[in-house]
């Protein structure tokens, strides 16, 4: 086998490993007008390459990229709250992404952009380097069983792409309500010490920043008894 052959294989099995399980989901009427008639001025598609933020957006500001934000609410307030920043959400679930859309377009929210692949692509093939002032990840999927643990999306591979496509003195903001995977969050962060600073006063977790709304899992969490724990890491030189 060359060198070539062996990289393509374990790009294929990397590639087979998915972070999510696609769910049938309906969308409301809104839902998909949203979707057919919106996308064209605030989608983007892996499809369509790297993204020019300032192009994007149509003006030179703060980028935050969040992936996976779900129903999208709290994306939708941040970036309301946050007309300074330009917002770029990722999420594969069909009506996610039509319900954001419809009611960023119904509160005339301008600086919200959204993507409907897997993140893990976008992060290769969509994001420049040294671009993205803050990424968010809240309360992704936990992958409960050992055996499934893999799927995580926090693995040492992802946290080195992050590190490259954040700013200096960028931020990766991760949040979830499953303790053992704040604490494996916390153990693959401690192997990027050098490239990362975690940003609490009481390390390695933060309090919830005001800036960050309460998500729909993380309330269904709450309702269940979970805790929540959010970690701040800042790149450093
Ligand atoms: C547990 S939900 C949390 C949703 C939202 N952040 C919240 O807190 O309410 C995780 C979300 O991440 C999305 N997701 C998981 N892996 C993804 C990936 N590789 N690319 C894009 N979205 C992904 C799932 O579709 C799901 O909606």
């Amino acid at each position: 086998m060359t060198d070539n052959q062996q990289h393509d294989g374990e790009q294929k099995f990397m590639r087979r490993i998915r972070t999510f399980v696609r769910r049938p989901g309906r969308m409301t009427e809104g839902q998909q007008w949203a979707y057919e008639n919106l996308w064209s001025d605030y989608g983007h598609s892996v499809a369509d390459g790297a993204i020019d933020f300032a192009e994007f957006f149509g003006r030179q500001a703060p980028v935050v990229l969040e992936i996976g934000f779900g129903m999208g609410d709290s994306l939708l307030e941040m970036a309301e709250q946050a007309p300074e920043l330009d917002f770029l959400g990722i999420e594969v679930h069909t009506p996610g992404v039509g319900r954001i859309l419809n009611n960023m377009h119904q509160a005339g929210v301008k600086n919200l952009r959204v993507m409907q692949d897997d993140a893990i692509e976008v992060l290769e093939k969509c994001i420049p380097e040294n671009s993205l002032d803050r990424l968010q990840l809240y309360f992704p999927d936990p992958w409960h069983k050992k055996k499934h643990n893999k799927r995580r999306m926090v693995q040492p591979e992802w946290v080195q792409r992050v590190y490259k496509k954040l700013k200096v003195g960028g931020v990766l903001h991760m949040a979830t309500d499953w303790e053992p995977y704040a604490e494996h969050m916390v153990e693959v962060m401690d192997q990027f010490a050098d490239q990362f600073s975690n940003q609490s006063s009481r390390p390695p977790y933060s309090p919830r920043p005001q800036w960050r709304p309460e998500t729909k899992f993380e309330r269904r969490g709450m309702r269940k008894g979970h805790g929540v724990w959010d970690l701040l890491y800042e790149k450093s030189e």
